[in-house]
């Protein structure tokens, strides 16, 4: 197993370009099984969640291949319709496989994803949708079989907005017979992105992006191709990056409007930024003050970069009070960020964060999910001193290539086995 090494006390500096949303291209990738044909899309970050949605995608007759800066995905009849459980633990959004498996081919058999550090995740909401529109489910041995010949369009109401359940209900609708209106539908840009993608093959989708989303089914969808959008969660971590360092950090290839909560916050705690087109900067600060934070679905405070920002309150003037929404044990990052001498008491779903200049020391610590290792890298870059970030595997889920690009902006961080 990999980990991370950082010396910390090096402000970065420099110009650092957002590769391609993880949580827009997983979605993107399971609608390709809706067309025939092949897909083309660019912008495709390199990490593991990309390379096991392939693995699955493959599973089922798909084939795919690098090519130049693309990926393609060349898609004909489906020959195996099971998302097996080996690869539906290790990522939870190859649930997304199914919407597509029920829509193109009347059915699916997908694992139940289990849970995961950061919450029990049920998928109650995508279950019931395709129930409603028509699915008939049944569980086996923690796998869930559906068939849905053919799936009807419906009106579904999500008493919690799910990004997932989104998704995999837009999907489904796509091809469903007749209309399908999705309330309370989650807003992210991924959703958008989705969306965008979908009517490009022949969808004919209205109202993403708002909490009604309007689907008219259509008979078949043809493939096409896309610009995955930019990393809103990674483009935030690397604000927040230049923020705990006290540097001046440029994000460039990024869209300001989807870390707009986030800047707004940072410039609550007294940071300056400057923001263009597809990029923000962010300029020095000896200090900052301590901001209240309420994750909530977009375009709220992304409950993404909590971790990354509780990093960044360990260390400001005053008290921060850190209210986790959306999961319900999202704050394994806080007993690692206290080994390394923050002052924070966790409570349920609320941490208090006693902010404390230079409280921060190098220590071993332990990444347990994906936010959390981007959390404690960033603690890592302010402390005093060297920290060990053990069990890095998390990192590579969600972040292509991030010790390269902190490295360019100065950080002292590298790669190593643990031993
Ligand atoms: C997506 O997860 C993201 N993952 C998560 O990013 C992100 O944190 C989350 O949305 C919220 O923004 C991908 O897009 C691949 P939800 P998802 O369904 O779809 C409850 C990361 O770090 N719920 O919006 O699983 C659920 O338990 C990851 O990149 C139900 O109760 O999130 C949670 O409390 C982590 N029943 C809340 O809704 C359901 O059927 C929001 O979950 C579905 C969800």
């Amino acid at each position: 197993m990999d980990k991370m090494i950082i010396k910390g006390g090096k402000a970065l500096n420099g110009n650092v370009q957002v590769s391609g949303a993880k949580n827009s291209v997983l979605p993107l990738l399971f609608s390709t099984l809706l067309a025939e044909g092949e897909h083309c899309f660019y912008n495709v970050p390199k990490l593991s969640d990309v390379y096991s949605a392939i693995k699955l995608l493959e599973a089922f007759g798909v084939e795919t291949e690098w090519k130049d800066d693309a990926l393609l995905i060349r898609v004909g009849p489906l020959k195996a319709v099971e998302a097996h459980y080996d690869i539906v633990r290790k990522m939870r959004a190859s649930i997304l496989c199914m919407g597509p498996l029920l829509a193109r081919t009347g059915e699916a058999s997908v694992s139940l994803p289990g849970g995961c550090a950061i919450g029990s995740r049920p998928i109650d909401l995508h279950l019931e949708a395709f129930q409603q529109m028509g699915a008939e489910l049944e569980n086996q041995s923690g796998y869930v079989k559906a068939k849905a010949k053919p799936l009807k369009g419906a009106q579904i109401l999500f008493d919690i907005t799910t990004v997932g359940g989104t998704e995999n209900v837009l999907m489904a609708a796509a091809l469903a017979e007749g209309t399908s209106v999705l309330e309370n539908a989650a807003k992210e840009p991924e959703i958008v992105d989705l969306a965008n993608y979908l009517n490009k093959m022949g969808a004919n989708i209205k109202g993403a992006g708002s909490s009604i989303i309007t689907v008219e089914g259509v008979k078949q969808l043809k493939a096409n191709e896309h610009h995955v959008i930019p990393d809103r969660i990674e483009a935030g971590t690397l604000l927040i990056a230049g923020a705990i360092s006290g540097g001046q950090v440029k994000v460039e290839k990024c869209r300001p409007k989807d870390i707009e909560t986030l800047i707004l916050k940072l410039r609550e705690a007294g940071f300056k930024l400057n923001e263009g087109e597809d990029w923000v900067e962010i300029f020095p600060q000896k200090s900052w003050r301590a901001v209240d934070v309420t994750t909530a679905a977009h375009p709220g405070f992304a409950t993404d970069l909590q971790a990354q920002f509780m990093a960044l309150m360990t260390l400001a003037e005053g008290t921060s009070v850190i209210s986790e929404t959306i999961f319900e044990n999202r704050f394994m990052h806080v007993q690692e960020l206290v080994r390394m001498g923050a002052n924070i008491i966790p409570k349920t779903r609320v941490a208090v964060v006693r902010g404390k200049a230079g409280c921060l020391k190098g220590a071993p610590v332990m990444a347990t999910d994906l936010r959390a290792s981007a959390s404690l890298i960033l603690a890592a870059l302010a402390a005093e001193g060297t920290t060990e970030v053990l069990r890095i595997y998390h990192l590579d889920r969600g972040y292509e290539k991030l010790e390269e690009k902190l490295a360019r902006l100065g950080a002292k961080i590298e790669r190593a086995k643990e031993s």
